[in-house]
């Protein structure tokens, strides 16, 4: 049975004095309620990403990067290491973000480098793939998802890690946008998705693997995605940001977690 899972993407948001509220806000929500059926990570900017470790600690809620290099050290000016995340307290790196793809250019090759780093150095990587507007629009969705799956996971892991993969389903037009996948488109790049991994890493990792939906999930259709069969849970952008609206999105997975 897998676990549902909401991660939160705070993007460039929040200072540090920002992020401790908003962490902690989460923090007495999810311990006030019986939202232990759900699993639960933030994802602040990097300069607060002490100050979140710090605030959650004790509970079960885990930390990630935004992002990561895959060189261990060295004259990357700008960029963080998977040791320095793991020295910082982070759980877990969200990988292939499509504003990373789209504005910084990283691709399928780069994102697997930085799965396999963030993997070895004990991360648990978030790994983020999906299809712009043209390619919905030219009907080649699916065919990308495979690419990029292939690409970013399959090139990245010769097997697959215990208790499978972290995928996060991101239809590159529903991000910011306010547009939302309907249930049904999500459920079949998920479905599509998971059909993908066990063609290549067997059925258990399959079954195993989480797979989040993210572009535009808010507490109104938050329900409605994760009923999906194969959606089981969601990285959440914009609605991350007000701890009400977030924790209204735990909730939501609660209730779907009973029935995966
Ligand atoms: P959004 O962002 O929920 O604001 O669409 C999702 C994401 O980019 O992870």
């Amino acid at each position: 049975m897998r676990r549902a899972l909401v991660a939160g993407n705070w993007k460039m948001n929040k200072t540090i004095g920002e992020a401790r509220t908003l962490a902690l806000e989460v923090a007495e929500g999810v311990a006030g309620e019986d939202l232990s059926g759900v699993e639960v990570v933030l994802g602040p900017p990097y300069l607060a990403l002490s100050a979140v470790v710090e605030t959650v600690a004790g509970g079960a809620i885990g930390v990630a990067g935004q992002d990561c290099s895959h060189h261990p050290d060295g004259a990357y000016t700008g960029e963080v290491s998977v040791p320095m995340l793991t020295d910082a307290g982070a759980t877990h790196v969200i990988l292939g973000h499509s504003e990373r793809r789209e504005l910084m250019g990283e691709g399928d090759g780069l994102v697997a480098r930085k799965a396999q780093a963030a993997s070895a150095g004990g991360l648990t990587p978030i790994i983020c793939l999906g299809e712009p507007f043209t390619t919905r629009k030219a009907g080649t969705t699916l065919s990308r998802i495979a690419h990029q799956v292939e690409h970013s996971i399959q090139g990245a892991f010769a097997s697959p890690p215990p208790g499978g993969f972290i995928v996060a389903y991101e239809p590159v037009w529903a991000i910011g946008t306010g547009l939302t996948a309907t249930p049904e488109q999500a459920q079949e790049a998920h479905a599509f998705i998971r059909e993908r991994l066990e063609a290549i890493f067997g059925l258990e990792c399959a079954q195993e693997t989480r797979i989040l939906y993210g572009g535009s999930v808010k507490p109104d259709n938050a329900a409605d995605l994760f009923a999906g069969p194969d959606i089981d849970g969601g990285l959440i952008g914009g609605a991350s940001l007000k701890g009400a609206d977030f924790l209204e999105i735990i909730r939501a997975a609660r209730t779907d977690s009973a029935s995966i």
